[in-house]
């Protein structure tokens, strides 16, 4: 969460930062700020609210001259989202600015000795003690000064660092919390992530852990934690400039529901190699695979929820059983792994701290891990023994969508490469698996050509209170992301509910009218769930059903019908999710939502 920039070249710095944090602005929008040295000395200006307030304040930048500067887009860990505690960070001389993406956890420690030390602060931040220590560590020697601050604080950190008396450089330093260089004809960048930089360069460097980058107009050095020169290869990004911009949809999310076929398809196809899985980017042989004991998959969010998916879809057809962790509690429970486990780590962001700390867990532990990750480069994708990418591109909307479809994709195609590997599947099945999935992204297509009846529906649910989703095995999973996907851009409270469990007490909060949407996709659960269907609407409920083509009778139950096209059982997830998208969506907009950026969340969380 919080998004840094930084930049140093020819053209006007408060612009290119702007521009860059508006890229960021998923990462964190309840202030932004940005600091420029002027020529003569550094100016910052910062603003409580989304980047609108800062750009109106700037005049679009225009009113900060320098070509030199810094900038952050802010969520709020340590003090409240105000204009003190935005970044960025002066020293008390205002000849030291930094930006911070992280927690610094000793921060109450290091302010308590600072201000023995006659050091005033301003800010609740734990920021700000970065500034002061550097002010007090320096002696002139920026370099000097930042390893010192490195071995001082603990926790984790992306800075950007600007000292008044070395006005033609721009400093970076980062440990757990992700942070790249770029270089650009004009000039030098650096940013929280890839995005921020593409109109400028595709050419990026990947800092690591404990490395500082030293940028000037024409050249970025780096260096190690103990402040000695280190060489870097730059590795070239392929995602265009535009995959960033919403491209006429009026938000990043419909955009990216939109982009689900293409999604789909490109994570699917270059996996595919005359009709058999072949996962090139996957190391594990056969002899390998047959000798995995259990696989845990360990995530967060929305990537969790293909987890639970895919708990099914292992076990059903590799039989391979499956345990299924949220990362904040599978790394503070001590869990049991084997040695002939797989750690299976899901991410888009490739960033997310709980996540992370998990796979460095299992690896700790000596257990191979194999990360499903969307940001090339990324924290995640660099440290799993072996990643698979989900080809999605730059996903920006906070409520994630297309890189959950290619998640999907990729524990499918797993399935299968396991399932094969262990003789549980012969070439007839493998092909018939093949041929539906080659068959989703149309599929996927056909469900959002629907959004206008979809839209009709939500727009009476805009005042709902409570809406319910249910369903049994994929079913319920389904469920889990269609609720999360309505309560988090509409703020309607939402539960997801394991279809027979309901009656266990939450049928309690079932009124005349209360939604609940169930979903019904697994044909030898059909009946069962039915049954759920028919208990709350003798309770007043108000039934929506999402079923497969052709189970037309479920209209004697339900009050309204989406129906979704046939595919393979393993793989109704990814058909049946594209109307609860768009029903969430629609409710959202209805209710004149900030549906990309909603309120208290952040799309990479890197703080636990
Ligand atoms: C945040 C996002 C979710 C995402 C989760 C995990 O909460 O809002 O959309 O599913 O983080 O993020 P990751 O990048 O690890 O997939």
């Amino acid at each position: 969460m919080c998004g840094i920039v930084g930049y140093i070249g020819d053209e006007q710095a408060a612009p290119v930062l702007l521009d860059g944090l508006e890229k960021l602005e998923y990462r964190g929008y309840d202030s932004a700020g940005i600091a420029v040295f002027d020529g003569k000395q550094i100016q910052i200006k910062k603003a409580k609210g989304r980047l609108k307030v800062l750009e109106e304040l700037t005049h679009d930048g225009a009113n900060m001259p320098g070509s030199i500067g810094i900038g952050h887009t802010r969520w709020a860990t340590h003090g409240e989202p105000n204009d003190t505690n935005a970044h960025p960070h002066f020293n008390s001389k205002k000849t030291i600015a930094v930006v911070h993406n992280g927690i610094i956890e000793n921060y109450l420690k290091i302010r308590k000795k600072l201000e023995k030390n006659g050091y005033k602060f301003l800010s609740e931040t734990d920021t700000e003690v970065v500034a002061h220590l550097l002010d007090y560590y320096y002696n002139g020697n920026p370099l000097e000064a930042i390893t010192k601050v490195m071995h001082r604080v603990e926790g984790s950190y992306a800075l950007g660092v600007l000292f008044s008396d070395h006005p033609d450089k721009v400093y970076a330093v980062r440990k757990d919390s992700p942070l790249i260089a770029g270089k650009a004809t004009d000039g030098s960048l650096i940013a929280s992530d890839v995005t921020a930089v593409l109109k400028h360069t595709r050419d990026v460097y990947y800092i690591d852990n404990q490395e500082i980058a030293c940028l000037a107009k024409d050249s970025i050095s780096f260096f190690n934690v103990d402040g000695e020169p280190i060489t870097k290869e730059s590795k070239h990004i392929d995602w265009d400039a535009n995959a960033a911009e919403k491209g006429g949809y009026e938000h990043f999310m419909l955009k990216e529901m939109y982009e689900q076929p293409k999604t789909v398809r490109d994570t699917l196809s270059p996996r595919i190699k005359d009709n058999h899985v072949v996962i090139e980017d996957m190391k594990m042989t056969d002899a390998d695979i047959k000798k995995i004991d259990r696989i845990h998959i360990i995530a967060c969010g929305s990537a969790y929820h293909t987890g639970v998916t895919a708990k099914y879809v292992y076990e059903g057809m590799a039989r391979i059983p499956v345990d299924v962790d949220v990362a904040s509690e599978f790394r503070y429970r001590d869990p049991i792994l084997g040695k002939n486990d797989l750690v299976l780590i899901i991410s888009q962001s490739g960033e997310t701290a709980d996540t992370l700390a998990a796979l460095r867990l299992a690896k700790e532990r000596g257990i191979r891990t194999l990360a499903i990750v969307n940001v090339v480069g990324s924290s995640i994708a660099r440290e799993a023994d072996e990643v698979m990418y989900t080809w999605a591109g730059p996903e920006i909307a906070v409520a994630t969508t297309k890189a959950y479809s290619a998640q999907l994709i990729c524990h499918y195609l797993l399935a299968i490469r396991f399932a094969k590997a262990k003789g549980l599947v012969d070439d007839a099945t493998e092909a018939s698996y093949i041929k539906d999935l080659e068959k989703l992204p149309d599929q996927i297509e056909l469900l959002l050509n629907n959004k206008e009846r979809i839209q009709k529906f939500a727009n009476r649910y805009v005042t709902a209170k409570d809406i319910f989703f249910i369903g049994r095995g994929i079913d319920y999973a389904i469920s889990m992301e269609g609720s999360l996907k309505l309560k988090e851009i509409s703020y309607i409270h939402s539960e997801a509910y394991a279809a027979g469990e309901l009656k266990h007490g939450t049928i309690s909060l079932v009124e005349e009218g209360t939604l609940v949407a169930s979903v019904v996709t697994q044909e030898e659960l059909y009946k069962k769930t039915v049954s759920n269907i028919v208990e709350v609407k003798s309770r007043g409920a108000f039934v929506l059903a999402v079923t497969n083509e052709g189970n037309t009778d479920i209209e004697k139950v339900s009050d309204y019908v989406i129906y979704v096209p046939q595919t393979n059982q393993y793989f109704t997830n990814s058909l049946a999710i594209i109307p609860l998208q768009l029903f969430g969506y629609y409710v959202a907009v209805g209710k004149g939502c900030d549906v990309d950026k909603p309120r208290n969340l952040a799309k990479s969380v890197t703080v636990e």
